[in-house]
Parts: structure tokens; sequence; C-alpha cells
């Protein structure tokens, strides 16, 4: 946005008007996508620049209120959830980038009180705010924020999140509230997006969407693949005893959450101090932070400065500046992935940007490279703003040499020389040749990582020898090592070639899911591998279906058939197949078919003693059942525990059958 105007009433009201009512557009078009889609397409900063604009506008011309639209905090409700109101309306924060406007909150609060406070300073986790219900020392639900006065029910992906406690029997009788942030960690980030450009999928563009889309998917297996995380920060307001923020969080630490570290700081000199020092650590932190949190210590006294619309009066948030970079841009090389797919990699002139030096970026395919016009020679502009892999932003015209190169991209792998291809509905480029090497490497290395066949022994460095020496090529030649031969490879001894030996035997009793996520067939996850594996008990079986069956069942779609299929065609997967029988691999699985609830379709709504959600999906599955989170006609029967959603009333618009904790407990052949 330009810069403001200089006094009120230079400017003619109906361009001023216009210029609002775009703004208003503008800023509701990135809320929807920020909050609804979790997919923004503008950066923090750029968005908090439209939002200071809108109310300088608002300042310089008080009469466009007429014309504002209610500022909210955003709404990330998603009509796939149930829905439950909050017990406190649950807010945002106010934000400042201005030191001057964060000593200007402390001076108000403190004429507000009436004299000098104590602050605590913390860092802000870049996440997605969630409120965790207990009631009697049971976490019965958890919310996202939604509209702020009602939110959707992410219970069961929260309950996928390690390190979070689901009872705290010494939180007494009630209900107690918990605030916190989720999120992922910044290794995990990098992890799962690594994997999706494998996939061809377009890359996340930050940890917070990822943890918000992750938040929001229907099946909480899903949701445990991404590995979430909770950090709380706060207790539900007004119903608790205590007297300080130190004390909460002491408190929640005690409970067994994980909590923020925090400093106390006295007036505004002691806050700024605090708020730097965090700042000079932000990149050690192993979560995205964009800037600290001020709040008001003293809890009874944040009861009296209470709220405004959208925020409380008593806590604000700084933002750090996001840490840029200027470099040239040397090259750009094309990183082999294990299915052919080709990212293109900036090569850079190294520089320091946020504490690390950078050599190189992720360009993320060739869309992105033609669209930025980026040229070999360029000075582009680097951003780290929190998350582990910097981005580039664009380039600096300005500083384009006359010489600067328009990158073409090849027509041919630049590790093999096989051709390439687009596949249509992709944004990647695939080398189509499978004995390119870096494929081979890299499959090698899928098919034995921890998420496949979990082969510790095997790693990158393992792998490279064994390929250099011609020891393996495929999945079956693993299984064909033998002592002799690796003691010829260079450092290795009778104890690591044991120890290898070890790992590739163990790996022959593995589920056949690992079996068929470590094949490494596009498009096919752990997750779609155990529901094929649980739906075909056997890999001849399923190297023998059709699209049209594989479709049928839950969560193949038709990309994923298709690509199964046109996986088994291949004659040589067909004799891969067959050889990992004959090597002694386990292709076939003892089939829970024969299980007392086979076929059988549950749904769940509201809580149960027995068990917790995700421990009652898992005992119906080891019984051969399913559970959906979604109702549709293929459910047989909706288990309702304590407090239901709405589900009840949509099962009886479907006419599907009912039943409660004793229907569960036969079920289960418990006795109750
Ligand atoms: S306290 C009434 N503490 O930042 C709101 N929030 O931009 C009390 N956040 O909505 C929130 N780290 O989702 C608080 N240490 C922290 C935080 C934090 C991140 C989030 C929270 C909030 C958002 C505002």
């Amino acid at each position: 946005m330009g810069d403001g105007p200089a006094s009120g009433g230079s400017f003619s009201q109906s361009v001023v008007e216009k210029e609002f009512l775009a703004l208003e557009a503008e800023i509701g078009e990135h809320d929807r996508r920020y909050y609804g889609e979790a997919a923004p397409t503008i950066s923090d900063g750029a968005y908090d620049a439209l939002l200071r604009r809108r109310q300088e506008l608002l300042s310089l011309y008080p009469d466009l209120q007429k014309r504002a639209a209610p500022r909210t905090v955003g709404d990330d409700r998603l009509e796939k959830f149930e829905k439950r109101p909050h017990r406190r309306p649950m807010l945002s924060l106010n934000n400042t980038y201005s030191e001057e406007e964060l000593r200007q909150f402390i001076e108000r609060v403190e004429r507000l009180a009436g004299g000098p406070l104590s602050f605590a300073v913390e860092p802000k986790i870049d996440g997605v705010a969630v409120s965790l219900v207990f009631r009697d020392g049971h976490l019965a639900h958890a919310l996202t924020r939604g509209s702020g006065l009602e939110g959707d029910d992410v219970t069961a992906n929260v309950r996928t999140i390690k390190g979070l406690p689901f009872k705290i029997p010494e939180a007494g009788q009630g209900i107690l509230e918990v605030r916190g942030e989720i999120y992922i960690g910044r290794e995990d980030f990098a992890l799962l997006n690594g994997q999706r450009e494998e996939e061809g999928l377009e890359p996340f563009a930050n940890g917070r969407n990822l943890a918000a889309g992750s938040l929001k998917v229907l099946d909480p297996k899903k949701a445990a693949e991404r590995r979430l995380r909770f950090i709380a920060y706060e207790i539900g307001e007004g119903d608790s005893p205590f007297l300080s923020h130190g004390q909460v969080l002491e408190t929640l630490r005690l409970w067994g959450f994980p909590t923020n570290e925090f400093r106390m700081g006295l007036g505004a000199d002691g806050v700024w101090e605090r708020i730097r020092e965090f700042g000079g650590r932000r990149q050690s932190y192993p979560f995205d932070t964009d800037g600290a949190v001020v709040k008001v210590d003293d809890r009874p006294l944040r009861e009296r400065l209470g709220s405004q619309a959208t925020a409380p009066r008593w806590a604000i948030a700084y933002k750090f500046s996001p840490e840029r970079a200027e470099t040239v841009l040397k090259g750009i090389r094309l990183q082999v992935g294990r299915s052919g797919v080709l990212t293109p990699v900036a090569e850079l002139e190294p520089v320091s940007l946020a504490g690390t030096t950078i050599r190189s970026a992720t360009l993320h395919n060739a869309d992105e490279i033609a669209r930025r016009d980026l040229r070999i020679g360029d000075t582009v502009l680097l951003e780290r703003a929190g998350e582990v892999i910097p981005a580039v932003l664009g380039i600096v015209p300005a500083k384009r040499p006359p010489w600067a190169e328009t990158y073409r991209y090849p027509d041919r792998c630049p590790a093999c020389g096989g051709n390439l291809c687009r596949i249509a509905g992709e944004v990647a480029y695939r080398c189509l040749n499978p004995d390119c090497p870096p494929q081979i490497a890299r499959r090698l290395l899928h098919f034995a990582s921890r998420s496949a066949m979990d082969i510790g022994s095997l790693g990158p460095q393992r792998v490279g020898q064994l390929i250099e020496a011609g020891l393996v090529r495929n999945f079956t030649d693993i299984f064909h090592l033998q002592m002799d031969s690796l003691l010829t490879l260079p450092r290795t001894g009778e104890k690591s070639a044991r120890h290898l030996l070890d790992g590739v035997e163990g790996a022959k009793n593995r589920p056949l899911w690992r079996l068929i996520h470590g094949l490494g067939i596009p498009h096919v996850g752990a997750e779609t591998a155990k529901a094929l594996a649980l739906r075909w008990p056997s890999l001849e079986k399923l190297a023998n279906c059709g699209s049209e069956e594989l479709q049928h069942c839950e969560g193949i779609g038709a990309i994923v058939a298709a690509s199964v299929q046109k996986f088994f065609q291949d004659d040589r997967n067909g004799r891969l197949v067959a050889e990992l029988k004959m090597l002694g691999l386990r292709t076939e699985e003892m089939a829970v078919a024969g299980g007392p609830l086979a076929g059988k379709v549950f749904a769940i709504t509201g809580t149960f003693s027995a068990y917790g959600r995700e421990e009652l999906k898992q005992k119906i599955e080891a019984l051969g059942g399913s559970v959906r989170s979604a109702l549709s006609r293929q459910v047989d029967l909706l288990l309702v525990g304590a407090e239901p959603g709405s589900k009840v009333i949509e099962a009886e618009k479907l006419n599907i059958p009912i039943g409660g904790e004793r229907d569960l407990a036969e079920l289960l052949g418990l006795s109750l």
C-alpha cells in the first residue's frame, strides 16, 4: 500500500471511499485464504500493511466507519466439522511492529492500572490457536478458534499429538480450559514438505499453513502423520484461582503440558530488553516464531482491563520484521527425486540470513521460475520469516545485469539424459528413466526408511556405497546381500556387515503396508498403503486390481488408483512382486478380515468413559471394523457417547442406527 495522505481533507471522499472499499474486499479475500483455506497468497507483513492502511484511512476519515465491515478474529470454520460454542470468546491479539507503539501500550495499561506493572514476555508461536476443554480432568473437546464464538471440534486430531496430557487428575473436578498453539516443528516441516515435493505436489508455504491444514483433515491417522505439537500458554480466564501468569505457566508445566519459556519485564525498558533477547534467539526455537507476546502478569488486573472486540487490553504481540537479504542467483540445479520428480534449486552466492549462511533455496517448480522471471545473474531477495527454508521473494529488477540469462528448462534429465515429461495435473516434470542413478539411490533409501521397511542400517552413505560397488540396483538385491561381498566394501568390518544383514532379515517380516509404501508408487504414502493393505491383504491380489475396483477402497481416488494400476502393469514391477515373495518377504497379511466386526463401518460422536476416541478407533479396527470421521449412508452404526455433537441429528436424517455405551461394550466383548 502507498503512503497515506498527509491530511484528512486533501482527497475527494469518493476516491478515498473507493480505496477503502477495495481494501476491505482485498482484506476479506486474504482472510478467507488464510483462515478458511490455510493457503495465504501474501506474506504476514504485506497483510499487516493492508490492515494498517485500513486503520489509517479510518482515523483520517471517521465517516468511513459506516462502510467498514466489522473486524472479526478471522474465521477458520469448515462445514465438515462439528461446531461447539466457546465458553468464553476466543480472541486474537493486537499486534505491532513498532517499538513506539509497544511503549504506548505499556504506558496505557500502566495508566489504567494506576502504577508500574510487571509484564510476562514470551515467544509468539506461529501456529494455530486451540482451546482444550477438560471435564473432571479428562480431555473432552479440542476446538479451533473458529468465529471466536464457536469453533470446529478437532478433538480426534488433537488426540494424535504426542506429549500432551489427556488426563490431568490434579486439575480436580469441573471444567478447565487450556489454551495454546498447535504447530509443526521446523524439522518436521522440512521433512514433510520434502515428501510432498517428491509426490509432485505443490509444497506448503510454511509450517503454520501445514499445521492449520493438518488440524482440519478428516482422518486422524493422516493428522498423526503430520506430527503436530502443542504448547500451552493460558488457562481459561475468570474461572481459575491463579493470581499471576507465572503461576499459570508453572502449573501447566507441572501437569505435563509443554510450555513456552518466558521472562518477566518491569516497565517498558525491561519488556523491550526481553523482546530483543528473544529476537536474537528466534532461529534456535524448534517452532516458527514471528514475534513476542507481552502480557500483564497480574490475572485479577487482566479481568479489570477486559477486552475490545477482537483482542484483550492486557496483551500485545510485538512482531519481528521478517529477515531479508539480497544475493546473486548463480545458477539453477535440478535435483532428481525417487519418483523422477525434478526440483529446481537456486544456487546462490552465499549470504548470511538470520544467523545461517544460505547457499541454496528451493524454487519448487518450473512455473515458479517463469512466473518470477528469474534469470541467472539476477539479484534475488530472500526472506526467512522463521521458516527453516528461506523463500525467494522475487528479484531486484534494478540490479539485473544486461547479460542476465533466462533459464531454459532442459528437455532431458541432467543426471541420466532420460526423457522428461510433465504429467497432466502436476506442476512437476519427471524423468521417465527408471534406471536414472539418483532415482535408484532415493528409491532404495525410501524403501529402507523408517516409515517404510525400517532397515536402520541402510542409510544414505551405505546405499551410495552399495550402488557404487554394483551390489544393489533393485529392492530385491538388498535381500541377496552376502557377508563376503559386504566385507569387500570400504570401512566395513564383520560387525557392521552383520548388523546390516540382520536388519535386512528383520525387514522380511514387516507388515504388508510397509512393503506397499516402500515400493514408492507415486501418490501412495503410508496412510494410503495402510488402506490398501487392509482392503487387499495380499500384494498379488492388489497387483491384479483394476483401477475401478481400487477406487472402491475408502480414501482411494481416481489419481491414486490410476497410479497403482500403472505401477503394477509395468512387467518389471510384476516380476518384482513375485521375486519379493520368493525371497521370503511378507506379501500377505494375516487378515483381520475374519474379526467379529469385519466389514462393519462405524462413526463416533461424544466421549466414552471406557476409552478415548483414538483408543476406541484402534479397538474397533483390531476387530476388523472401520471408523469413519464423517457420516454417510455407508456407516452401519453411529456410536453416541456423552455430550454428542450434531452427528446424532444427521444420523437420524440418514436413518443410520444409533448405539450407546452399552452397545459399544457388547461390540467390544466387554461386560459392563
Ligand atoms: S496469548 C486472548 N500467547 O497469536 C489471546 N497467544 O496473533 C491470548 N499466539 O491468537 C493469546 N503464541 O493464537 C498467546 N505465547 C502466546 C502465543 C499466542 C502465539 C497466537 C495465538 C493468538 C495469536 C495472535
